[in-house]
């Protein structure tokens, strides 16, 4: 067997096994299901509310990217940047402000020592009847099934 051949034959079983590798993630990932509560979490004008929603089983997220946002808000015609709007937007272990929804700067938290855990809970402060509505929440890394996607915000 020549040089030239046994180098070959490594590189070819270092692919597969890389292959390999990445097929076994990808598949691991598709196993994560984000998990929140089917009722409405309910608040009064004023109130601050945690929107409760994990990732099973736990994983630190703490590196990934989390979004939330609200699907029913219709983006502004003026204003094309609009349809990247978010109410809070986590990417490389901090939140990201410039595509964010005007009504919510500063009023809205993810739980830092939660997302070690998996723990994708947002927290918004003095909520008003604007931020009545369905709120989603996404990680664009986990290709995750949620089996409920919104959770829906009363508030009275
Ligand atoms: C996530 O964190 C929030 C705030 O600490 C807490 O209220 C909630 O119960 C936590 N959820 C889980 C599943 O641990
Ligand atoms: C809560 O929101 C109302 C109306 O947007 C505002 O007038 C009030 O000052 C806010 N309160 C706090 C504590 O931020």
């Amino acid at each position: 067997m020549g040089v030239g051949e046994f180098s070959y034959k490594i590189s070819i079983s270092t692919l597969t096994v890389a292959f390999l590798l990445i097929f076994i993630i990808r598949l691991a990932q598709g196993h994560f299901h984000l998990f929140c509560t089917p009722h409405p979490v309910k608040a009064t004008s004023g109130d601050d509310v945690i929107l409760p929603r994990h990732v099973e089983p736990k994983l630190n997220v703490a590196g990934l990217t989390v979004e939330w946002s609200r699907p029913d808000l219709h983006p502004d015609p003026k204003n094309c940047l609009s349809l990247n709007e978010y109410i809070h937007l986590y990417r490389h272990n901090c939140e990201v402000t410039d595509m964010k929804l005007p009504s919510y700067i500063g009023r809205t938290a993810l739980f830092t020592d939660g997302l070690r855990e998996g723990n994708i809970s947002l927290r918004i402060t003095n909520v008003t009847q604007e931020d009545e509505g369905r709120y989603r929440c996404f990680i664009p890394k986990l290709k995750s099934q949620s089996f409920q996607l919104f959770i829906l915000l009363l508030v009275s």
